[in-house]
């Protein structure tokens, strides 16, 4: 049989805190790839793909799931709420979506269980987590001794909801993981900005969400040309007033999970040359400057003012980077901007002139 290399593998990850358009970039990368591999978080996550005018919200599933004669595949590192999974997927096929061969689930993904959820309600507070019970999940799983995994339902004996929820997912687990000999791609969930280990530590998820553990060698990076953030934490390039109403207003901030209004700022390269390095990024696909081009105001910081000094440095403590003050920069427009990230960051490969399939534009190779 062909192998194909693993060059051909293809992740997307996002580079600041979720919420970069990463649902669209998938959605068109995905017409090049033959498998979407989910590696990390549940149903925290919160991805939109249009389709037309039609929007749909995917938070367990993969996007790919959207483009017929794609295999979508959840791998290990992802935790599964069987609920509110079945419910994803009936709500799929209610429009028309097709959700049967083409999707697996890896006997290795780990459970959200009921009393996850009431955990993560009980303390979520000073985070301000998603509510889905993912912290607590992924407690379990390092803990080991009280942890389900997706595999274990299957197992002799088991009954009520363990058996309810065997059911509805036998046709879709497996003990594999993606084809070796077909080209992947991996769709993260969340962001660098969010990883346990390279995020704004403690107010990030419990996931990796850099995809440096996934086999691909081409590293698309999705960001924002604005910036947005749900739930607490340390937020420098942040606006306040009037501003931040405008922006929130034109750019539609409002979560997919959990409609909170999101916080909202302008571009940190400080921020972003950090997720950058961390998660190994080759490529860049800018989103965002569509609702930039409506306020017709572009602003950017290229360093902080820490403690008395001016720095690009990303601090590695959140206390720190909540005492950074960006020096902010005015551009004359939204090519200025594109240009400053192509020299200072990465190749800028993409750029979304809106939200649609189409209309995600691919750059030529400067
Ligand atoms: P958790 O993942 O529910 O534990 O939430 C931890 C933090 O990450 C909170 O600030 C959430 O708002 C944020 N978060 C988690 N997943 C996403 C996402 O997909 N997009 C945006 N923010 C997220
Ligand atoms: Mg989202």
């Amino acid at each position: 049989m062909h192998h194909h290399a693993s060059s051909l593998n293809t992740a997307v990850i996002g580079l600041q805190f979720g919420d970069e358009g990463k649902g669209q970039v998938v959605d068109r990368l995905t017409q090049s790839h033959e498998v979407v591999v989910r590696f990390n978080g549940g149903a925290n996550a919160g991805h939109s793909v249009w389709i037309g005018s039609e929007r749909f919200a995917l938070h367990q599933l993969p996007s790919g799931i959207l483009s017929p004669g794609k295999l979508c595949h959840i791998a290990y590192g992802c935790v599964v709420e069987p609920n509110g999974l079945m419910e994803e997927i009936e709500g799929l096929r209610r429009r028309g979506v097709e959700v049967g061969a083409n999707l697996t689930i890896s006997a290795r993904a780990h459970v959200v269980l009921p009393r996850h959820v009431d955990e993560d309600g009980r303390r979520s507070g000073a985070i301000g987590t998603t509510g889905r019970g993912i912290g607590p999940c992924y407690a379990d799983k390092a803990y080991r001794d009280q942890a389900v995994r997706v595999g274990d339902l299957f197992e002799p004996g088991i009954g009520g909801d363990f058996g309810k929820w065997a059911e509805a997912l036998h046709p879709f687990v497996t003990e594999e993981e993606w084809p070796e000999d077909r080209r992947v791609l991996f769709e993260g969930a969340h962001a660098v900005l969010l990883d346990v280990d390279h995020g704004t530590y403690p107010f990030v998820t419990s996931s990796s969400c850099t995809g440096r553990a996934m086999p691909a060698d081409r590293r698309v990076g999705v960001v924002k040309a604005y910036m947005s953030r749900v739930g607490e934490g340390p937020f420098p390039t942040e606006i306040g007033g009037t501003a931040a109403e405008r922006l929130r207003a034109v750019g539609e901030e409002y979560g997919t999970t959990t409609g909170r209004p999101r916080r909202v700022g302008w571009l940190d390269l400080v921020a972003l040359g950090h997720a950058v390095r961390a998660a190994g990024v080759t490529d860049i696909a800018l989103t965002g400057i569509a609702v930039l081009q409506r306020l017709e105001t572009f602003k950017v910081a290229r360093a902080y003012r820490l403690d008395g000094r001016l720095t690009t440095r990303f601090p590695a403590q959140a206390a720190a980077l909540g005492r950074a003050e960006p020096v902010i920069e005015d551009l004359a427009d939204v090519d200025a901007l594109i240009n400053l990230i192509d020299t200072e960051v990465a190749p800028v490969r993409f750029v979304a002139l809106g939200r649609s399939r189409e209309e995600l534009v691919e750059r030529g190779t400067r």
